[in-house]
């Protein structure tokens, strides 16, 4: 932004004016999921929270006359102009959704511009992220109040065209922007944690598209049906014991019930030698429990540690091999 901008406070995002012009910079949060994932696609309850730290950011601006309205993607290098029947693209067919639910009908001359520090393929939301801040620029520029769960439907639907099967999980924790227990098809529920929890994210620095752990555990769940829905439950156990001691405050119960949840999703097939690197590492510097987040394969671990011990953990994951490794609290 040049020295020229000047901002305004505004509700759903803010106005900014650049050479007069007015623009809408909207932000959403990356995610990751604390107990749950893969067993959630299949009913179980899964706990996710939004990483502040990471964010994906829309600016909304005037575009050329008759341009319709076009998405900008320096960091990929890509720039799309958004038709009516964009169903191949995920960002464009969000886009093209909610600009039929905002009755923004025939399109405005808008070039949304999208900027993410949420690395991709990596467990960390970064699709449902960029959906949500071009839904919310949009939003804002209509002068329009959607409210989560409207910004979460739309979402929604390009997350189908990411990963086939989506639980629902990301789009929901982003949208809302606060720590969720959710279980698919069910009104998502908002909750408090009795005090802040820390945790350090290592990234394995492979990119691993969820769309592909997601299908091959379904394959194996078709192969065996027995087997993979014992192991949802065992995961749907830890989730709802690890609720009781988020809510309790109970922070030492959490991080075994972290480890045995990463056990289990060795079990179903989704962890990787880098991630089970990475958790031994965390646990051996101190970290109260470890487990991947979101998809597995690759992607990223968290670990729950104590605020003091967290630089130490930082620095094993890194040594241990971490591309990077991040502090986040959720609270
Ligand atoms: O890899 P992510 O951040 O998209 O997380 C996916 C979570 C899964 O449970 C594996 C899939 C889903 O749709 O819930």
């Amino acid at each position: 932004m040049g020295v020229a901008a000047r901002r305004v406070d505004f509700a759903l995002g803010r106005l900014l004016m650049y050479h007069g012009r007015a623009m809408f910079q909207t932000t959403a949060p990356g995610k990751i999921i604390l107990f749950g994932e893969h067993a959630v696609v299949y009913g179980r309850p899964a706990i996710a929270a939004p990483v502040n730290g990471l964010q994906a950011t829309a600016t909304l601006t005037p575009g050329r006359p008759g341009q319709g309205v076009v998405l900008e993607l320096p960091d990929v290098g890509d720039r799309m102009a958004v038709t009516a029947d964009a169903a191949g693209q995920p960002l464009a067919h969000v886009t093209a959704l909610a600009l039929e639910v905002l009755r923004l009908v025939p399109p405005p001359d808008w070039t949304i511009t999208l900027h993410s520090t949420i690395p991709v393929a990596s467990g960390l939301g970064s699709g449902a992220a960029a959906a949500t801040a071009i839904v919310r620029s949009l939003a804002a520029a209509a002068g329009a109040v959607l409210a989560p769960a409207q910004v979460s439907a739309l979402v929604f639907e390009s997350e189908k065209l990411f990963h086939g099967t989506p639980s629902g999980v990301d789009n929901t924790v982003i949208a809302f922007g606060r720590p969720v227990w959710f279980m698919r098809g069910q009104p998502p529920e908002p909750f408090t944690l009795a005090h802040p929890l820390t945790l350090v994210i290592g990234d394995t620095g492979v990119a691993s598209p969820t769309g592909i752990a997601v299908g091959d555990v379904r394959r194996a769940w078709q192969a065996a049906p027995e087997r993979y829905e014992a192991l949802f439950d065992a995961i749907a156990q830890v989730a709802l014991a690890a609720r009781r001691a988020i809510e309790g405050g109970d922070a030492d119960a959490l991080g075994p019930l972290m480890d045995h949840n990463h056990e289990t999703l060795q079990r179903i097939g989704v962890s990787s030698t880098d991630l089970d690197r990475l958790c031994q590492a965390a646990r051996q510097s101190g970290a109260l429990g470890a487990k991947l987040s979101g998809g597995g394969r690759g992607g990223n671990m968290i670990a729950l540690v104590w605020p003091d011990q967290a630089q130490r953990v930082v620095q094993r994951l890194l040594a241990a091999g971490a591309a990077s490794a991040i502090v986040t609290t959720i609270a």
